[in-house]
């Protein structure tokens, strides 16, 4: 089974899109589409990672899953040329999870900051799926041997896990992966992120130095992507900022967060590198700097809410969309893990 390039990433149905999830993965996910064979998907199992309280329930998930689905399609991703599904829909993901459960070790789960993070001080209640996390994510990106994967800066050190698996599992059966794919390649890619353009980190509007994130209590912190176009203006208005005038040059942003931060925004939605948006505002005053964010994120961001809207209205359609990618997803799944199964030795149905 030769290597092939393929993109994969995942979103979690957590409810709260926000713009970070839209400029550090989304925008990136359409662009890759020109190039790539995708694959996106509704992490669900992800989600369900934290207690019950905080994901919601049944019928929360549900809609918070039919509303990223939208949020794809909405977005620009073709649900017909490229593969949108939710992860619960594809059982190989659990099931080279637990394979990968047997490779990566302790120490490597014990150093990831995310679950530090995410549990806090009550680490003992934590859910063996929160710590187990960043292992079901190396499955969900190797289950399709995939080798690209766009993502925010925050999950490089997921990544660097998924490789650190694969590389494992390459070494501890390489003799068998010789034998099964009679070739010295080894059988699972180390995936590479994709972690470009001007706002792999969007900040809280409200505190350049903390991510925007859906758990933050302020929805001032953060633009949703079902916001209206008044509730874009306000929190864009009453974003954080600095007395100065805006600078000219990029190192003048150094130690300035928010600043950075709305610099950065404005050149991700424009789709232009920061250098340019100083050239053209530094020495303005902030008022004047976000009323052409207001417009610039308004015009880019309304049409999407008004999509995802009509879109979730149509749960029949979304769930046919999570179907029919699920299938075209599980045949390349199912091919990958008939192969681990030969691999480790598992005697399997052909
Ligand atoms: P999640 O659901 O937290 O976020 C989805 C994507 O949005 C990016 N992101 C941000 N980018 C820039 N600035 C921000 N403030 C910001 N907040 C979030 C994230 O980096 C991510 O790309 N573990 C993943 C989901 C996942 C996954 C995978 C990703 C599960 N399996 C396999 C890639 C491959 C997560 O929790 O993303």
């Amino acid at each position: 089974m030769a290597i092939i390039e393929r993109v994969f990433s995942g979103v979690q149905p957590t409810g709260n899109l926000h713009l970070g999830n839209y400029l550090g993965a989304l925008v990136n996910f359409v662009k890759l589409q020109a190039t790539h064979n995708c694959i996106y998907c509704v992490v669900d199992l992800h989600a369900i990672t934290v207690p019950v309280s905080v994901w919601g329930g049944p019928d929360e998930l549900r809609r918070n899953t039919r509303e990223v689905t939208a949020a794809f399609i909405a977005s620009g991703i073709d649900p017909k040329k490229q593969i949108i599904f939710n992860q619960s829909q594809v059982a190989e993901h659990a099931e080279l999870a637990w394979v990968f459960n047997c490779v990566a070790r302790l120490g490597w789960l014990n150093r990831m900051t995310q679950f530090k993070e995410k549990a806090g001080k009550d680490r003992e209640n934590a859910s063996i799926g929160l710590y187990d996390y960043p292992v079901l994510m190396a499955s969900d990106i190797l289950v399709y041997r995939a080798t690209h994967v766009p993502v925010g800066e925050d999950q490089k050190q997921h990544l660097e896990l998924a490789r650190d698996i694969a590389q494992k599992f390459n070494n501890d059966f390489s003799e068998s992966i010789a034998a099964h794919s009679k070739s010295s390649e080894g059988f699972f890619p180390l995936p590479e992120p994709v972690i470009t353009g001007p706002a792999t980190r969007v900040m809280s509007l409200r505190d350049g130095t903390k991510k925007m994130s859906k758990s933050d209590p302020s929805d001032y912190s953060r633009i949703n992507l079902t916001d209206d176009a008044d509730a874009i203006a306000q929190k864009i208005r009453k974003a954080k900022t600095d007395p100065e005038p805006l600078p000219s040059e990029e190192k003048g942003l150094e130690t300035r967060a928010e600043a950075d931060n709305l610099v950065g925004i404005y050149a991700a939605l424009a789709d232009k590198p920061k250098s340019e948006i100083l050239s053209e505002f530094g020495g303005a005053q902030f008022s004047g700097f976000k009323s052409n964010l207001v417009d610039l994120a308004v015009a880019k961001l309304s049409p999407i809410a008004a999509e995802m809207k009509r879109l979730t209205a149509d749960a029949a359609y979304v769930d046919s969309v999570l179907a029919d990618g699920a299938a075209r997803a599980r045949a390349v799944a199912s091919e990958t893990m008939s192969a681990v199964k030969d691999i480790v030795g598992f005697i399997h149905r052909k």
